[in-house]
């Protein structure tokens, strides 16, 4: 079953091989490192990287990491999309990056990921090739339970079930574009909750604004081993990633960041992770994994207190991706089918 798969660099690998490096990194096995950390900027993990003719999705791109995250991949040559909630809000901020980067082929478009009727409209409205989808829109800690249009809690709605059909809307695209990559920005928070299968909407466990959001982020990192394991044969690869600590409007519900002033990052620190993902052919052949500071995380065993990195096994494994991949498949019906 093993097939040859180029990436969009030109280099080569099995689907084979890249299967395997995620089984095997969701028992803990196996961490790329890389010559990146804590402090690099995604300009300098970007050095070097020429994406010339290469088409970019990053979602929520016209705000806090995601601007970051744009302007570095604009730098390097991409053709962006920002996929936006607030088009007008963000036609500014893409006017600002067009004049700092010089390149003029960033666009927005409108897209509301609580909302599959949105997300629907915009892979309608997408055509040709997709290089590189970074799903790095997010909401945090929503004080109550609230439902999306479609009944969905809204964190797992929007952080999760609005990328997972938005990546699945896509999919021909990724495909066309032999050797795509989707970048799934998480968190540290996916530690606070596996996904809860039996209950993905709070109707019986008891609502937590972090326990929901924790459930997002696990199902956002299930979501990259899951584009692994069905889509690798397709040249698609997907790794998911902590960002860090960055004082943005994420904090809005919690009252700014609270993490200790030496442990956070700048915007361009904490986009640093993503660009690697997206772009740099470090990653070449690597799939389903998750990172951290530019660098594989360590399996965890229990969550440290300080919350100061790994990962839980539970938002890697290979059984959770599938199963979730089903459900969700199922709770998007029609979208991009
Ligand atoms: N900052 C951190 O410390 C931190 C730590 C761990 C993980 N992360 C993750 O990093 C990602 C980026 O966060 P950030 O810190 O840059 O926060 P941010 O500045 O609040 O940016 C989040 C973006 O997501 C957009 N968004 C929210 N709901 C949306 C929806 N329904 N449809 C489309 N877009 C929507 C926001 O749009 P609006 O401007 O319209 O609200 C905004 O552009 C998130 O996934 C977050 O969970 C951040």
């Amino acid at each position: 079953m093993a097939s040859t798969m180029t990436n969009i660099f030109g280099a080569t690998s099995t689907t084979e091989e890249v299967l395997s490096g995620t089984d095997l990194r969701g028992k803990g096995i196996l961490g790329l490192t890389t010559p990146f950390g804590f402090h690099s900027t995604a300009t300098e993990v970007a050095a070097g990287v020429d994406l010339t003719g290469k088409r970019v999705i990053v979602t929520g791109g016209a705000a806090g990491i995601g601007i970051e995250t744009v302007r570095t991949l604009a730098l390097a040559g991409a053709e962006i999309t920002l996929a936006v909630r607030r088009p007008d809000a963000a036609r500014p901020v893409a006017e600002e990056l067009r004049q700092a980067t010089g390149n003029a082929a960033l666009e927005v478009r409108p897209l509301d990921l609580s909302d599959l009727r949105s997300v629907q409209s915009f892979v309608d409205d997408w055509t040709g090739p997709l290089h590189i989808l970074v799903n790095n829109a997010g909401i945090m800690a929503v004080p109550e339970l609230e439902k999306t249009p479609q009944g969905f809690e809204r964190q797992f709605g929007t952080n999760y079930l609005g990328h997972f059909a938005l990546a699945l809307g896509l999919h021909r695209a990724l495909a066309a574009a032999n050797g795509a990559r989707v970048v799934s920005v998480s968190s540290i928070a996916h530690l606070f909750s596996p996904v809860i299968f039996d209950d993905l909407g709070f109707d019986f466990v008891p609502y937590t604004p972090f326990g929901a959001y924790g459930q997002s982020k696990s199902a956002a990192m299930l979501l990259s081993v899951g584009i692994t394991r069905k889509w690798a044969e397709d040249g698609i690869l997907s790794n998911s990633l902590n960002p860090g600590a960055i004082a943005t409007g994420l904090q809005k519900h919690t009252g700014g960041l609270k993490t200790p002033v030496e442990r956070r990052k700048t915007p361009e620190q904490g986009a640093a992770t993503s660009v690697l993902l997206a772009a740099s052919p470090l990653l070449e052949g690597i799939s389903g994994r998750y990172f951290e500071d530019c660098n594989e995380a360590e399996l965890l065993t229990k969550r440290p207190a300080d919350l100061t990195g790994g990962y839980a096994a539970y938002a890697l494994d290979t059984e959770n991706a599938d199963r979730l991949w089903d459900v969700s498949l199922q709770l998007v019906r029609g979208i991009g089918e």
